[in-house]
């Protein structure tokens, strides 16, 4: 059976959980894709770097163009990170027929759209479940689960970063610089932490599941983001006090055609499940008119639950390709709808 030929774009937390993934599941996925898969090639920035996972060396590469312009490969996975230069790479895989899967929600929040039009008009698949809350599948479940419904509400914690700080500093009384440092290790933060810290990366998350949620086009632009560098040990500590934790939440709305998208540090009622997700995990509850209240919970970040997610849209890439079918992808935008302004 021909195998699937995959270039992967990055070997850092995410890329080693894909080839871990690939390789220990391979039968199991073989089965479901219908065909062997084989990581082909592997971009890096630095080759003589060491690695946790003992990989084939003639495999990497740190020429991007290497995976890009060769025409044996079929399905681009990119985890790198990067905006910019990441774009034009997958624009250029795009061009060639090359379906993409992608963690990056940097690059979706940003020019999802772009991305996904051109996807459209090449005929390719590009999935992009592991860009919000790892593990949990609330990208495919947003779109396909309740694709019958109306979406009024998006909520949650959609950042495993700050959701592992302010749970060291609230049950430890740990330090943020020390548990910083712990997330960072342990493969959870993002390359520039400020990004986590400051609420960006939740704003980005948050961007991308209102635009799917609400069928709209949400730019990150319209969200209103605080993140938690200045929540001190003192606040948490305060809030505990009163019967609340401090959590970093993602809210969207839509009410009546008009949105609106934030993410701040909030006091959580001790009561409240939102309240008892703890470390790197996130929830997201997702409210329907018709089926009311729904809530996802898992692992948010890190190797293993992150590639999980990269994987089984891998899987769905060669399904559809042989199905002949463009997937899940579809038009993020079905209908303008205004941003809500404080005086309304
Ligand atoms: P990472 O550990 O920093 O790994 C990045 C990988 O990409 C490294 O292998 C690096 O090469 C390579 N790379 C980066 N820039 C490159 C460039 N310009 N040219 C060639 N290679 C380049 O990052 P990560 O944590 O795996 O995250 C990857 C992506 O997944 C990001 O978009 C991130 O936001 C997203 N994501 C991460 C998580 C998570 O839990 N970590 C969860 C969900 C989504 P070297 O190895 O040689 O340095
Ligand atoms: N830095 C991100 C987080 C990775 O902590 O949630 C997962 O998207």
């Amino acid at each position: 059976m021909k195998p699937v030929k995959v270039g992967l774009l990055g070997l850092g937390t995410v890329g080693t959980g894909v080839v871990r993934i690939v390789e220990g599941h391979q039968e199991d996925l073989q089965n479901q894709a219908g065909s062997p898969i084989h990581v082909e090639k592997i971009l890096v920035q630095n080759k003589a770097k060491a690695r946790s996972l003992t990989i084939d060396e003639s495999k990497l590469t740190e020429d991007p163009w290497d995976i890009i312009a060769d025409p044996e490969i079929d399905v681009i996975v990119e985890v790198m990170g990067g905006v910019e230069h990441t774009r034009t790479y997958l624009l250029e895989a795009i061009a060639r027929g090359k379906s993409i899967v992608t963690a990056n929600k940097d690059l979706m929040a940003l020019h999802g759209p772009e991305i996904l039009e051109a996807a459209k008009n090449n005929g390719c698949d590009v999935l992009y479940e592991a860009s919000v809350a790892g593990g949990i599948p609330i990208i495919r479940t947003l779109i396909e689960g309740f694709s019958s419904d109306r979406i009024i509400k998006i909520m949650g914690i959609v950042n495993g970063t700050t959701n592992y700080i302010l749970t060291k500093m609230s049950q430890e009384g740990a330090s943020y610089d020390d548990v910083l440092k712990e997330a960072q290790q342990l493969g959870y933060a993002e390359a520039d932490p400020t990004s986590d810290v400051e609420g960006l990366d939740a704003a980005r998350k948050m961007t991308i599941l209102s635009t799917l949620g609400f069928r709209t086009n949400v730019a990150l632009d319209d969200v209103s983001v605080q993140g938690i560098s200045s929540v001190s040990k003192e606040d948490i500590l305060y809030a505990k006090r009163l019967g609340y934790e401090v959590k970093l939440l993602g809210i969207a709305e839509c009410q009546d055609d008009q949105i609106s998208v934030s993410v701040q540090p909030t006091m959580v009622k001790q009561s409240h499940p939102i309240a008892s997700v703890n470390g790197v995990f996130n929830a997201v509850y997702v409210h329907g008119e018709a089926v009311g209240e729904t809530m996802f919970y898992g692992a948010g970040a890190g190797e293993l639950p992150t590639a999980t997610s990269v994987v089984s849209d891998l899987v769905a890439v060669i399904k559809n390709k042989k199905l002949g079918v463009a997937g899940r992808q579809g038009a993020m935008v079905y209908k303008e709808k205004k941003l809500k302004t404080d005086d309304q």
